[in-house]
């Protein structure tokens, strides 16, 4: 019993958590801050170009003298997590 409460709550966190929220701390609600003071402001970049930058984290192809920490939060993410960071961030 207690094996499927733990499946269904890890299940209706998949679906239902926004894959941005763990972004908010170091980049901002919307994206609007510098995170670290090193960033680009990530609000103002476009929908392709967030998803470029997170899959070259992703494959180490992309990124500034931090972007072993950004690839620490791309691996995990899925496509269509990007995707949607992408679509709720990026102009
Ligand atoms: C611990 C703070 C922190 C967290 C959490 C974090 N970032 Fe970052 N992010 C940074 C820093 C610092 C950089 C600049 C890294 C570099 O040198 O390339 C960056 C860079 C970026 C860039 C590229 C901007 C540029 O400067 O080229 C994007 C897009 C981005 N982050 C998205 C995200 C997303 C989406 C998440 C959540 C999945 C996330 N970040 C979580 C600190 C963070």
């Amino acid at each position: 019993m207690k094996k499927i409460l733990l499946l269904t709550s890890i299940l209706a966190c998949a679906v239902f958590a926004n894959p941005y929220a763990k972004c908010a701390g170091c980049h901002g609600a919307d994206g609007e801050k510098v995170a670290l003071g090193k960033s680009k402001v990530i609000k103002d970049m476009t929908k392709a170009e967030i998803v470029a930058a997170m899959k070259g984290y992703k494959d180490g192809s992309y990124g500034g003298p931090m972007k072993g920490l950004m690839k620490g939060q791309a691996v995990s993410l899925s496509d269509a997590d990007i995707q949607a960071i992408a679509d709720q961030i990026g102009k």
